[in-house]
């Protein structure tokens, strides 16, 4: 058994936990709206065609922002092919994914559905095959009250009030050599601050985020960020990052340790957006968008190139194992221990495709792995993210090198007082007895302890079997003379949860 601490002062605070860090995304790929979050026909489709089996997932996962369209399919999208009459609505090919767009789900609809089930729209305009006039059309349809071609061409599509998006991504992973209409970051850069300076002439209130880098890997990576910013520093408000994890062959040790790298990936990107606004003698701070996110194992993806062309294929529906919950888990206590500038997150994708919900055309709708670990920190992963004193034992990575065994994040509720503790143990073998130093929060009790953990690092959830993996409480949090002593199960995610004691 291996031996941690950590001490946790309440008076130590990084940042308030901007709610949307726990978001998600939906593309027009694969069968994530088409059979996915949209299939007319279903048993529990409502009016608008949308499942509600599906919905009630959803507000369960916690949710409250979601980026739609894309992805890679943005860049090749026409936007006004999806509003208006569904039965005159054009049948497209989708470049990005070799799929046929049938448009019957398009932004009107969209947008219903995301307020439905509670959630804010994070809407990505195309900066690849379009540009500056369709951002400005699209923004003044969805957010121009009335007196408009576009605003009363909303109106006549039924929706009188205008929808007040207020988040939109200035095109997608435009730095990509893969992206319709990849560009250099100087002409991408110019682009995206004429967009941003229209689209803000139509709404003044929107907030902004440029492209960063597709992944840390990138060839332009820091030097890409640092040409946009450049170019877009006053018009902007977040520069995005996108970042994607796998096992690559058995080599699980690297792979538990995926959040070291999004750790150095974020701190990067602030580091640059930071040099910009030094070189630039700008005031204001630019903060991150990390708006896709995952466990996906690309190295199974036979390459866009060798897809033939189909409405809502199977692409990427990867089943994710305990492993895989657990580094999904470990990648959320890194966006909350950098939650002074990362203010959103998007879980990408939101069904079926790399995605916390599978569902199946005509039947079930179920939880994968990775939908607890979501789940359970956007629940209680709100209020002020704590800095914290951690102590723990080490080991050997062959992707990054030494790495601690233990990650945490420590979040305080300030109205009830209570504390919540997220840790993951990388261990594949051993348990970890985590020493919790409460001595100063006097007032703190042991309220619970929740695990996703299971002897079989390997199990599944399936249609078959929804429930295989589901998390587990351990009454083992107790605080004796101001510490907790709690054992983290080998390959484990645990919530820690103290609060107030009632007397
Ligand atoms: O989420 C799947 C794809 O990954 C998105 O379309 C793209 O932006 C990224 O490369």
């Amino acid at each position: 058994m291996h031996h941690a601490a950590l001490s946790i002062d309440p008076r130590l605070t990084v940042a308030e936990v901007d709610p949307r860090l726990f978001g998600s995304f939906v593309e027009h790929m694969g069968r994530c709206v088409y059979t996915g979050i949209h299939e007319p026909g279903h048993p529990t489709a409502g009016a608008e065609g949308f499942r509600d089996d599906v919905a009630e997932l959803v507000r369960e996962l916690g949710v409250p922002i979601l980026r739609y369209p894309g992805g890679n399919f943005v860049s090749g999208y026409t936007w006004e092919d999806g509003i208006g009459p569904r039965d005159q609505r054009p049948r497209r090919l989708d470049l990005a994914w070799r799929s046929i767009e049938t448009n019957q789900v398009g932004v009107d609809e969209f947008l219903r559905w995301t307020r439905a089930v509670g959630s804010e729209p994070m809407l990505a305009v195309n900066l690849g095959t379009r540009g500056v006039d369709a951002a400005r059309a699209l923004l003044e349809y969805c957010n121009h009250p009335s007196g408009t071609a576009w605003s009363d061409l909303r109106r006549a599509n039924g929706s009188a009030e205008p929808y007040g998006v207020r988040v939109w991504c200035l095109g997608n992973e435009m730095d990509g050599p893969w992206q319709i209409g990849h560009k250099t970051a100087t002409e991408y850069g110019r682009l995206a601050a004429e967009t941003a300076k229209a689209m803000r002439r139509v709404d003044p209130t929107v907030e902004l985020a440029a492209c960063g880098s597709s992944n840390r890997r990138m060839p332009t990576f820091g030097a890409w960020e640092a040409t946009v910013l450049a170019e877009t520093y006053d018009q902007v408000d977040y520069i995005s990052l996108h970042s994607y994890y796998e096992q690559h062959g058995g080599d699980r040790d690297s792979f538990l340790a995926s959040a070291v790298d999004l750790d150095r990936f974020i701190e990067e990107v602030v580091a640059t957006c930071d040099h910009v606004r030094a070189v630039g003698g700008h005031r204001k701070r630019i903060d991150l968008a990390v708006d896709e996110w995952n466990v996906w194992y690309q190295s199974r993806f036979p390459g866009e190139e060798n897809l033939d062309w189909a409405e809502a294929p199977r692409l990427i529906e990867d089943t994710y194992s305990v492993a895989d919950a657990v580094v999904v888990g470990n990648l959320l206590i890194s966006l909350l221990r950098h939650a002074d500038r990362v203010k959103i997150g998007c879980l990408a994708q939101l069904v079926n495709v790399i995605a916390p919900i599978r569902t199946e055309p005509g039947g079930p709708a179920w939880r994968q792995t990775i939908f607890y670990p979501f789940a359970l920190t956007s629940r209680h992963g709100r209020g002020t993210v704590l800095r914290t004193a951690v102590r723990a034992p080490a080991y050997e990575t062959a992707a990054y090198g030494r790495v601690p065994l233990l990650d945490t994040a420590t979040v305080l509720d300030e109205p009830s007082g209570a504390v919540t503790v997220f840790a993951v143990n990388r261990d594949q073998r051993e348990e970890v007895m985590l020493d919790v130093d409460l001595r100063a929060c006097p007032a703190l009790v042991g309220a619970g302890h929740v695990a996703v953990a299971d002897p079989d690092a390997g199990a599944v959830n399936t249609a078959e079997t929804p429930d295989r993996v589901v998390p587990h409480r351990r009454d083992d949090v107790k605080v004796t003379d101001g510490h907790a002593a709690v054992a983290l199960p080998p390959l484990s995610w645990n919530m820690l949860t103290f609060r107030p004691s009632p007397r």
